[in-house]
């Protein structure tokens, strides 16, 4: 349990009775009133969304978002990002601290002893159609890997847990560079672990055995910098579905699938391809207008993929961070004139300068600049959301970790049920002919 602060909530039920809830202090950020003690008193409380509920402790990522901070396991986003890399920031949320230079090294030979997947697991790829989404297909392959990797599946035994992490952080770039190549009907690429993490998802994306790949640093440290960036950002959607399923002692590889599949929605993880889409259905700079009239009318369901996010009400400090490295990739491609990127460059602009999205706080997301730097680099729009995955494994991974490290319940939340009240069958003869449609 947290400790306790001295302060307590008071809840006075009408004709029933009053509660003295406990509120505790975390390290930083609001203060939680603890209302466990509630369906003891026949009462829940409803908050669609989860907005104002705390499911868990954590001691992963603290994020503040009105003031657009973003800290993993303490350190801010930003120096992470300048000083750091991917793997040692995997290394940093998993363990909780930053590795010494053996410990470094260790973690990534032994990352690197993972990044191969087992040969029979290419075969499931020839199931899916070639134009499957490869979303579609990692959700798939992910799940598949716990009728494989049997001695990683004991989520009770902490070993098993570090070898199932090891592996799914080995393999998910594996994985992603395959759904790929799939797709484009040329042969998948072996892992060569001479390179760095981000330089070997490069290799296996845009490789071929023909020919030598020549890989850009500016482009490696960008791929690098999107993975890291995207690493952990505490109890989002597809977090609290990892969690949930690995709260019912569900297997590793069963929990991540169930991650993937959840931040493969538009509002989550999927607004990277979005982004890109909207800006090709935009076309051209002169529609700009008509585009964000249409975000901002109330009738009209349109929004502004890349713009605003649930906590975040101030500038998402990846996006920051995000903002710079596009300005290097697309100096070093020199594609600054590039027609979408001039699109997205104007949309940015108006949504800082108008009214609308100022008021509410809709700031240009970590999506809105990821997809720009993706397209830049020529990765195909459809495996934007993938990149995303690759690089909240260890989140999620972490998260689980943290779960199973203490005493967890199932997470089994509650409803206001608003439906029929108990009522007989009715026969099939008796009940009423349903009207016909035109
Ligand atoms: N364009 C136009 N209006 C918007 C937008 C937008 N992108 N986002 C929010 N609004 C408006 C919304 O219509 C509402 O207006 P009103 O108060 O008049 O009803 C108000 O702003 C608040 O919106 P909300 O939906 O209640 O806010 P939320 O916190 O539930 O949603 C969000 C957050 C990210 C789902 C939403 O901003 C959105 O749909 N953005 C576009 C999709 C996107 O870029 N998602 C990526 C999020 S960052 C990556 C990640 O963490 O997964």
């Amino acid at each position: 349990m947290p400790e306790k602060s001295v302060k307590k909530a008071i809840l006075t039920i009408e004709n029933g009775p009053t509660l003295e809830l406990p509120i505790y202090q975390g390290s930083l950020g609001q203060d939680v009133i603890d209302i466990s003690q509630l369906v003891a008193n026949d009462h829940f409380t409803f908050d669609p969304g989860f907005v104002s509920t705390a499911s868990c402790e954590s001691q992963i990522t603290f994020i503040d978002g009105d003031k657009g901070i973003l800290l993993h396991r303490g350190y801010p986003i930003e120096q992470l990002a300048e000083h750091s890399s991917y793997l040692e920031a995997c290394y940093l949320l998993i363990y909780g601290e930053l590795p010494s230079k053996e410990q470094k090294e260790e973690f990534e030979t032994t990352v690197g002893k993972h990044t191969m997947v087992h040969e029979q697991l290419r075969t499931f790829f020839s199931g899916f159609r070639r134009d499957a989404h490869p979303m579609a297909i990692l959700c798939g392959v992910v799940g598949a890997l716990s009728a494989f990797y049997h001695d990683s599946l004991d989520v009770s035994d902490a070993k098993h847990r570090e070898i199932a992490a090891f592996r799914l952080i080995a393999k998910m770039p594996t994985l992603a560079a395959m759904s790929y190549k799939f797709s484009v009907g040329q042969p998948f690429m072996y892992p060569n672990n001479e390179l760095s993490y981000a330089e070997n998802f490069l290799q296996m994306m845009f490789g071929n055995p023909c020919e030598d790949y020549k890989i850009s640093p500016t482009i490696s440290r960008a791929m690098d910098k999107i993975f890291l960036l995207h690493a952990d950002h505490e109890q989002n959607a597809s977090t609290s579905a990892v969690r949930l399923t690995g709260s019912s002692g569900a297997n590793p590889f069963a929990c991540i699938a169930a991650g993937i599949a959840a931040l493969w929605g538009p509002s989550h993880g999927g607004a990277n391809e979005a982004v890109l889409e909207m800006l090709e259905e935009i076309g051209d700079e002169s529609r700009i207008d008509e585009f964000v009239a249409r975000a901002k009318d109330k009738n009209d369901p349109f929004r502004l993929m890349g713009f605003g996010h649930r906590v975040y009400k101030n500038f998402d400090p990846r996006a920051k961070v995000m903002k710079e490295t596009a300005n290097e990739v697309l100096t070093e491609l020199g594609i600054e004139n590039d027609p979408l990127l001039k699109i997205a460059k104007r949309l940015e602009q108006i949504a800082l300068e108008d009214d609308y999205f100022i008021s509410k706080k809709l700031y240009p997301n970590v999506d809105f600049y990821s997809g720009i730097i993706l397209k830049a680099i020529g990765i195909p729009t459809s495996m934007f959301t993938v990149i995303f995955a690759v690089g909240r494994t260890v989140g999620w991974i972490a998260h689980w970790h943290e779960m199973h490290s203490a005493p967890y319940k199932i997470g089994r939340p509650r409803q206001l049920y608003n439906g029929h009240v108990t009522r007989d069958y009715v026969p099939l003869n008796k009940r009423p002919k349903a009207a016909k449609a035109d």
